[in-house]
């Protein structure tokens, strides 16, 4: 099988594009169909019908590789090549019609992630990138430009995202580090999707963006978008990037962010 970066990536975004399309028309008729972690952890029947149709797409042209995503889980292949998938991310902003959800696929080769695509159809806007070869935004009718992230922010100047977990006890805990961050920080943004979040961060819409519990499905395609744009992703304390922390900004912001971030004991339970 052709394990080629950009052979992926073109598979990822025309599949990305579809489903794209399919959510946009089902969105007004979209109800929540199932809760996982906590009640207001939902699912609609639209982001089984996109896990579907991204899944579906995938095996079809590529039998052999393997599979990770939010609503089916895993399942193993044989070429070296494993897709992760979140079909939609930002469900909840997805249900309420706000703009910032998307469609996250990105193709990892022996456990490296080496392209990504983010479709936001409701902003017109895909985002993409190649290991190696830059981040890039492709928004409705123009062509393709570079997207970098914006450098020499001081950590007093920086607009910064994060989001939320869905457990009472991690978000009251998340409201206390936030209370730590704030007066340290231009302001905060929550967008409602991580993998936005990531991609708003590669084109300079915000400085620097950190989490506690996002997984590999939210972050894998937006990870390695902005990192090519300039961001560091990594976790606190040097470790990597994981549901624990993820913490991503251009250096040197990504160490003061982590340097703020660290006594206020983020990862801590509650
Ligand atoms: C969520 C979004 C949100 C983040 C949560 C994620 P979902 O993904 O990315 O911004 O704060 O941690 O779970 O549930 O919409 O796929
Ligand atoms: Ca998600």
């Amino acid at each position: 099988m052709d394990n080629d970066a950009t052979r992926l990536l073109d598979l990822a975004v025309t599949t990305a594009q579809e489903t794209g399309r399919m959510l946009v028309e089902g969105q007004a008729g979209a109800s929540v169909v199932q809760t996982k972690s906590s009640p207001t952890d939902i699912v609609t029947e639209m982001d089984k019908a996109a896990d579907d149709l991204v899944s579906r797409r995938l095996r079809e042209a590529r039998p052999e590789d393997a599979l990770l995503t939010e609503e089916s889980g895993a399942s193993a292949g044989g070429s070296g090549v494993r897709w992760v998938v979140d079909p939609i991310d930002g469900t909840v902003n997805y249900l309420y019609g706000m703009l910032d959800w998307a469609v996250s696929i990105a193709a990892e080769v022996d456990g490296e992630a080496v392209a990504g695509v983010v479709e936001v159809p409701a902003r017109g806007e895909t985002y993409t990138a190649v290991r190696g070869r830059g981040a890039w935004r492709t928004r409705a009718g123009r062509w393709p430009e570079p997207i970098f992230c914006s450098t020499g922010v001081p950590l007093n100047r920086a607009l910064v995202a994060t989001g939320f977990g869905y457990a009472s006890e991690r978000r009251a805990h998340q409201a206390e580090v936030l209370v730590g961050v704030l007066p340290n920080v231009r302001d905060i943004r929550r967008g409602g999707s991580a993998a936005v979040d990531l991609c708003s961060l590669a084109c300079g819409r915000v400085d620097a963006y950190y989490e506690r519990g996002v997984n590999a499905w939210d972050i894998g395609a937006a990870g390695l978008i902005a990192a090519e744009a300039g961001a560091r992703v990594g976790g606190l304390a040097g470790r990597p990037a994981s549901p624990e922390m993820t913490i991503a900004a251009p250096e040197p912001l990504f160490t003061a962010l982590n340097d703020l971030l660290t006594p206020l004991d983020p990862e801590r339970d509650s």
